[in-house]
């Protein structure tokens, strides 16, 4: 079934059920379900997300031209080609909830590799908030008294995080995870992986998500990838962290 068919089918469906099509005649139809379907957000297009900041309220520690780079072109690239993809390949998919869960080893790579660039992305955007001032420890809240309780102290939870995310060979992302188990644990995945996937890492709730591809960085910092993941900690919106965790 074509993208527009299942809309067009999906919409008439919800007007039915919620009885607004009645009375309704020509143009009022169309509005009103144009305001239904945007509301509830079911257009059958993946989409670029709008970020939270300006492409250069994260300076010093993340320049203008690389977020801007970054959002525009690698993540929107991502968008494109999901929505390139014939639809017969991601029918159990819903653009409006990214579902990696879905996404194993038999999953083809464009997939794998464009909902997983998505869906990190899309995360990642709102894990950033701007902090001119600089550098920030951990606020208060239940997720600081789980980090704290798994790893015994901050400094150890930034030094693991920092070791990992430094390691990664190549292209990938550094997690915290929230576990099945309500564990947190710190994982690494490559390329645009991440552990909500059914592959071959620990699987878990993301929390806290580091982009380590050299475009997230390069720009700036060139090959010193530890400078950049030491200056992304003074960028960490933890009151986004706190609502995953609590979710
Ligand atoms: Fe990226």
């Amino acid at each position: 079934m074509s993208n527009n068919r299942r809309d067009f089918l999906k919409k008439g469906a919800l007007l039915g059920l919620i009885g607004l099509g009645k009375g309704l005649i020509g143009e009022e139809k169309i509005n009103a379900v144009e305001k239904i379907s945007s509301s509830l957000n079911l257009s059958e297009k993946f989409t670029l997300p709008a970020l939270p900041y300006g492409y250069g309220d994260l300076e010093p520690f993340i320049d203008k031209q690389t977020m801007e780079i970054h959002h525009t072109k690698h993540h929107q690239a991502y968008v494109n080609k999901l929505n390139e993809t014939p639809s017969t390949n991601i029918d159990y998919l819903s653009p409006d909830e990214i579902k990696c869960t879905h996404v194993d080893k038999f999953t083809s790579a464009v997939i794998r590799n464009n909902l997983g660039g998505h869906y990190n992305h899309s995360l990642f955007w709102t894990m950033l908030r701007p902090n001119p001032e600089g550098y920030a420890n951990l606020s208060e809240g239940n997720i600081a008294k789980a980090i704290v309780a798994e790893f015994k102290s901050f400094e150890n939870f930034k030094k693991e995080f920092s070791d990992k995310s430094l390691k990664i060979f190549g292209s990938g992302w550094c997690w915290l995870i929230k576990t099945k188990e309500g564990k947190l644990k710190i994982v690494t995945t490559a390329n645009q992986d991440n552990p909500l996937m059914q592959l071959d890492y620990e699987r878990g709730t993301p929390l806290l998500a580091l982009d380590v591809w050299e475009h997230a960085y390069y720009l700036k910092y060139q090959n010193k990838r530890v400078e950049y993941i030491e200056n992304w900690w003074s960028l960490i919106n933890w009151n986004k962290v706190e609502e995953l965790y609590t979710k």
